[in-house]
């Protein structure tokens, strides 16, 4: 048996064809479009996101001979996405949840006091990064689209409803439990769509998917659409769910970190509905067909993988990603150059949308290879600042604590020893990294019988390597945190 994993990511849709064994076989690779209309603001043509799933599963299926026995679905979060319900046409671009166009709207919610109900109801908080101030904006700024809305006409959703709606042929308009929890619409407590928060951003409920476990069934793929294919969809899960779901960090206190665009740390929190005091986001982690929901601690960081994409397109100072890692390795430390990436604000757990980028400590001595290098600690510093906010710290695995960590920076182990150092724990790096897409096959896999249990999944789970804390640099990280100060009150 094979299942057929999809993960529509920020840049791209992977899809990767994965066996019983939990091993990969084949995979494909589509990136699409980023629109940067104006400063601040990103979007995405959804059709360009539908075309990139359909090319890398057809890429991913002619690694095989077999017909999977089921798909499952993940993807990047928060985004904001409308579709005519008839024809699944996007009437306009959707809304990323790097956009910061709703920072001012923000702002005025706060400022009229809403913040401390939202947050007690959702977990989250008011920042432009959540759904629903992005279909705030589109209902002051897009009348006709909303219009829409409105008459029932457009289903409103994040990627993983728009992309269940197009591989179902516009059969189910669904969405689960993690991604509803990233919207500010969802109620951790209720589970379910909340009406005073519908009110408050002006979202009418009608619009919004039904809220489906994240395993089980779910809908099932029409072969006119897809690929010729009619299997099951029976699982889905917001990306970093799904990677805590891939590293099965199934136990109370287990925690990882993906290192993808930006990065994100979560912690299982069980069945508790544990809240932050230090600017981390309480999140539901998945739920089970049964209904019983396990929660998580979240700290997102926006950039620390852009930070390396910039260092190779805005400024040309590598010519690959992977060279970061050659190049910082050719200076012992960064000299005393400290890089704050807020190249889109600051999220956990500072929260500052205004927040910008700087570079200090630079001499005449400075070359690349140290701001490289500052660039990498940068992201190892941005990780230890979330986990010093959660209470507990890390997880212990019996060999005292850990970070599980995957994504595509994980591979650097340059990055993978400072942030031992920096964390004063070990860091384990799983054979697969491509954890995220993993969790959606595990689910899928769960919910239609290709696996039975969750302890069967943790068999097929195999360390790639493990990095012991060495010598920590406290000098770096104070002044890394001298730097974020000024980059938030100097902005
Ligand atoms: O919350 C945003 C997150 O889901 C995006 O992840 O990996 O697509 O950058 P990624």
């Amino acid at each position: 048996m094979i299942v057929l994993a999809i993960d529509a990511g920020t840049t791209g849709v992977t899809a990767l064809v994965v066996t019983e064994n939990g091993q990969i076989i084949s995979k494909g690779y589509e990136e699409f479009a980023q629109h940067f209309p104006e400063p601040g603001r990103v979007e995405h043509n959804p059709e360009d996101i539908w075309q990139a799933t359909l090319s890398a599963c057809a890429t991913a299926l002619r690694g095989t001979t077999q017909t999977p026995s089921c798909v499952g679905l993940t993807n990047q979060r928060e985004t904001a996405v409308l579709w005519d319900r008839r024809t699944l046409a996007a009437p306009r671009r959707a809304i990323v949840w790097q956009d910061r166009r709703t920072a001012a709207l923000c702002g005025r919610l706060r400022e009229a006091a809403h913040e401390p109900r939202v947050s007690e109801l959702t977990g989250l908080r008011l920042d432009p990064y959540f759904t629903a101030t992005k279909l705030t904006w589109l209902a002051e700024n897009d009348p006709r689209v909303w219009e829409g809305v409105e008459s029932g006409h457009v289903a409103i959703g994040t990627v993983d409803s728009y992309l269940i709606a197009r591989l179902t042929a516009g059969a189910r308009h669904v969405t689960d439990p993690s991604n509803a929890s990233r919207t500010l619409l969802y109620g951790l407590a209720s589970g379910t769509w909340e009406p005073e928060l519908c009110e408050l951003f002006g979202v009418p409920e009608e619009a919004l998917p039904e809220i489906v476990p994240n395993y089980g069934p779910i809908g099932r793929t029409e072969p006119s659409a897809f690929l010729g294919l009619d299997v099951p969809i029976s699982g889905v899960a917001g990306d970093q769910q799904a990677a805590l779901f891939g590293q099965t960090c199934f136990d109370v206190g287990d925690v990882k970190c993906t290192y993808g665009t930006g990065s994100f740390v979560l912690t299982n929190l069980g069945g508790e509905i544990v809240r932050s005091e230090s600017g981390l986001l309480t999140t539901v982690a998945w739920q089970t067909p049964s209904g019983e929901r396990t929660f998580a601690l979240e700290g997102s960081i926006f950039v620390t993988g852009a930070a390396v994409q910039w260092l190779r397109d805005g400024l040309g100072v590598i010519g690959t990603a992977p060279e970061s890692e050659a190049v910082a390795r050719t200076v012992p430390d960064s000299g005393g150059v400290v890089f704050v990436p807020a190249l889109t604000g600051l999220g956990a757990p500072h929260w500052d949308p205004q927040a910008r980028g700087l570079i200090t400590g630079i001499t005449r001595g400075t070359t690349r290879a140290h701001l490289v290098r500052a660039t990498l600690e940068a992201i190892a510093f941005e990780v230890r600042d979330v986990v010093e906010s959660m209470t507990g710290g890390l997880g212990s695995n019996g060999d005292g604590p850990v970070l599980k960590a995957d994504g595509g920076a994980s591979a650097n182990d340059l990055l993978m020893q400072v942030q031992a150092d920096q964390l004063g724990a070990a860091v384990e790096r799983p054979a697969i990294q491509e954890t995220t897409a993993l969790g959606a096959a595990f689910l899928a896999g769960l919910g239609a019988g290709v696996w039975g249990s969750r302890t069967e999944l943790r068999e097929t789970w195999h360390l790639d390597r493990r990095f012991e804390p060495g010598e920590r640099d406290d000098a770096a990280y104070e002044r890394w945190r001298a730097a974020v100060r000024l980059a938030t009150h100097g902005a």
